[in-house]
């Protein structure tokens, strides 16, 4: 008897079924339980754009008054093709991720001298523009043109982890590989911006990292890891660094009622905003050795450390940073700051013009707001 014929691979019907069954079920669920978020109320590709962009890495909620303040600020791509940078960056204060910002402002200018002012609708003109890569063009693409292209974001990596007990959790490129090609084989091709977004939202309000509520979930009929109850060995755990703490001194260097403040320099982190100078504790060293230190290296000057004003702690993806703060007096000397693209002694009335990294901002309302500087 000849060997049962090896058949050609095709295409497990159950997926078929699973997939038109998830996609349904999904779509039924968006509809009824969507948030009301203000860019799911424009088909402005522009705008869209913008949303996606703040979106990265970034909740819904901490977005929604920076997406508003922005279209008014600048509601058409030629608006922000033509603000000035620091304009922009003060729109984007405290968002974090500055890059984004600066990034948008460019994509801005090339959209209007590039595309006539027309958010590209190809995966290949948007994934060159700065600051826009796979996951972003799928949602632009998808949400804006409805175009049958899938997004992955950690969100819809859990919920595909969960859904199919795939041992995946995008740490590397294969993993992640798998998780696009699976993610490509759900969109839908009409509705595809509305399947998207239901991935996204089953991921940040249902299926949650911990104690996912498979109870309210659209999909808990169909979800393999639910039906095995193992929901939470999915997706498996990645392995992390623990964040480095970190000690940072500050000076707020007050002058006949003015405060000296720096523009970080060109191409660094956080490039293009304006902070208070300091630098990091090193091992040994007092914070109020350190700030004199740091001054001196930067500044080329001496200053007398006063009161401290404050300590804050503000944490970043890697970093947790503790940030003492102290009330400083310039001793006699020339400042020559050799650590920055621009400084400045700026009234304390207009410090909230300039544009901050977050731990900074909560400086200058303590400043604003009357903090008590005595020496
Ligand atoms: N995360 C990224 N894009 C999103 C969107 N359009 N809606 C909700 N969450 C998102």
């Amino acid at each position: 008897m000849s060997p049962p014929k090896k058949s050609a691979k095709i295409r497990e019907p159950s997926f078929a079924n699973n997939a038109q069954a998830i996609r349904m079920s999904l779509l039924a669920w968006f509809r009824k339980q969507k948030r009301e978020l203000p860019w799911r109320k424009t088909e402005n590709s522009y705008q869209i754009l913008v949303s996606e962009i703040m979106l990265q890495q970034t909740q819904v909620k901490t977005v929604i008054p920076y997406y508003r303040r922005w279209i008014e600020s600048f509601p058409t791509v030629h608006k922000l093709a033509s603000a000035e940078e620091s304009q922009v960056l003060k729109h984007w204060e405290g968002l974090g991720y500055y890059s984004r910002a600066k990034n948008l402002k460019q994509s801005a200018e090339i959209i209007v001298t590039k595309f006539d002012g027309m958010v590209p609708e190809t995966m290949e003109d948007l994934i060159r523009l700065p600051g826009i890569g796979r996951y972003t063009a799928g949602a632009i693409l998808s949400i804006a043109f409805g175009l049958k292209v899938p997004v992955l974001d950690g969100n819809v990596k859990r919920v595909l982890s969960r859904l199919f007990r795939m041992n995946e959790n995008g740490n590397n490129r294969e993993s992640e590989n798998r998780l696009w090609s699976k993610a490509g084989e759900l969109v839908p091709e009409k509705n595809a911006g509305d399947f998207n977004q239901a991935l996204m939202e089953l991921g940040a309000t249902l299926c949650l990292p911990k104690k996912p509520d498979c109870e309210r979930c659209p999909l808990s009929a169909i979800c393999e890891s639910k039906l095995h109850g193992v929901q939470d060995k999915f997706p498996p755990a990645k392995t992390r660094a623990p964040a480095k703490k970190i000690k940072v001194s500050a000076g707020v260097i007050l002058n006949r009622g003015k405060v000296y403040i720096q523009k970080r320099p060109k191409g660094g982190l956080m490039s293009g905003l304006w902070e208070f100078p300091g630098g990091k504790v090193e091992r040994g060293e007092t914070p109020e050795a350190c700030l004199r230190r740091e001054i001196k290296e930067e500044l080329s000057i001496d200053i007398s450390v006063k009161k401290k004003l404050m300590v804050i702690n503000h944490s970043y993806t890697r970093f947790r940073v503790t940030l003492h703060v102290f009330h400083c007096e310039k001793l006699p000397g020339r400042i020559r700051s050799n650590a920055c693209e621009q400084w400045q002694w700026v009234p304390l009335k207009d410090l909230k013009a300039y544009p901050f990294p977050a731990a900074n901002v909560k400086i200058v309302e303590s400043l604003i707001n009357g903090h008590k500087i005595r020496k």
